[in-house]
């Protein structure tokens, strides 16, 4: 079992060119606490931390770096906030080709310890990732050493890398099977907004195969310090707007557009809408997956619930809908949201003596 069960629909990839680390296949769970206390009867969790690299992106590098094996590429040029790197720098340490990262200036240093540990060579750079001027011309040269004949630029968009985007189509895929009724919306967090264009695209193929009756709404959540596709979308514009980012969560501090025209379009073809939610409300909804559901995430993770809570509250989804949140990944990977959430929690030192007092 792996993504490569759905072959027909990823990017064509012979068979012994297909790399897998036993991707794909998360776990469907309903909500025991949060749903119940919000008065959302149907409330669904698909656990993408459970990939090998702890992360969705595992999906789209499985399917990136095979397609390089198959294309006789030796060199994979890549960016990232830490999750796409440490899939990148998993699948190209099992395809054995050369991996180098560029960083964003915010990555967290388990991400980036994770690509050291798989042997990348990585690189920060000085606003990449908070000042769109400096992202945009970053990307331009990220494809400039992506354009000698061995190498392969790989970037989680389909803006970009379209063959490896193929890989994320896979999670509504998944969805559509896994659920028992039909789901009426998927909450997913956006970036560039690549997940959600995948999403809406998977529920599509889906459906053209007519394998899916409702296509479920693809609702985009966004923090408000990086809204370059949520108010758009809600408000009926054509396309994403360019921010400056200002938000703290990593993984969703993209100033640029990147999928965000595509997303604006696609997942209001679904019938979804944007939603903009403040950090503080993302770092309190990752706090509560742990201690109400046992489901440890890190930050841009927690973003889809908080966003479907939000609209809970604001009457915008029916208390009886089919709704499934996607945890995009692991929580071990962001130590300073975890010191956040245990901020006056201590781990005392005791003796013998004193643990022979403990009733
Ligand atoms: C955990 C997590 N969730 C969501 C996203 C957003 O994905 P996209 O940039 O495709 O919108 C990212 C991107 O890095 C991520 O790492």
């Amino acid at each position: 079992m792996s993504i490569w069960r759905y072959a027909d629909l990823l990017h064509k990839v012979p068979q012994e060119h297909r790399i897998s680390l036993g991707e794909g296949d998360t776990p469907l769970i309903r909500s025991r606490r949060i749903g119940p206390a919000a008065g959302l009867r149907n409330l669904f969790f698909k656990l993408e931390g459970g990939n090998p690299a702890g992360s969705f992106k595992d999906r789209f590098a499985c399917a990136a770096v095979s397609g390089m094996l198959a294309d006789g590429k030796q060199r994979c040029i890549a960016t990232s906030s830490g999750n796409t790197g440490a899939a990148l720098a998993a699948y190209t340490a099992a395809a054995g080709i050369e991996c180098h990262i560029a960083i964003v200036e915010t990555a967290p240093l388990s991400k980036l310890k994770q690509m050291l540990v798989y042997g990348a060579n990585i690189f920060r750079i000085k606003g990449f990732g908070l000042d769109p001027v400096v992202s945009e011309a970053a990307f331009g040269e990220l494809q400039r050493m992506g354009s000698r004949d061995d190498s392969a630029v790989q970037i989680s968009a389909y803006h970009f890398s379209p063959a490896g985007m193929t890989g994320v189509q896979t999670i509504a895929h998944e969805l559509a099977e896994q659920a028992e009724a039909p789901v009426d919306h998927v909450f997913a967090p956006a970036g560039g907004g690549g997940l959600c264009v995948a999403l809406a695209r998977g529920f599509m193929q889906k459906a053209d195969q007519g394998r899916l009756d409702n296509v479920p709404a693809v609702e985009i959540v966004q923090p408000e310090g990086n809204d370059t596709i949520a108010s758009p979308l809600r408000r009926g514009d054509e396309g994403a707007q360019t921010v400056t980012a200002t938000t703290k969560i990593s993984g969703l501090q993209v100033p640029n557009v990147i999928d965000g025209h595509d997303a604006v379009q696609e997942c209001r073809a679904t019938g979804g809408s944007g939603h903009a939610v403040p950090d503080d409300l993302i770092w309190e909804t990752q706090a509560r997956l742990a201690r109400e559901e046992g489901i440890f995430c890190e930050p841009a993770a927690a973003t889809a619930l908080a966003g479907a809570l939000r609209a809970a509250e604001e009457d915008r989804i029916a208390r009886d809908a089919n709704i499934v949140c996607l945890v995009t990944g692991i929580g071990f990977k962001d130590e300073a949201s975890i010191d956040r959430m245990l901020a006056g929690v201590e781990c005392p030192m005791i003796d013998l003596d004193q643990l022979r007092e403990i009733e």
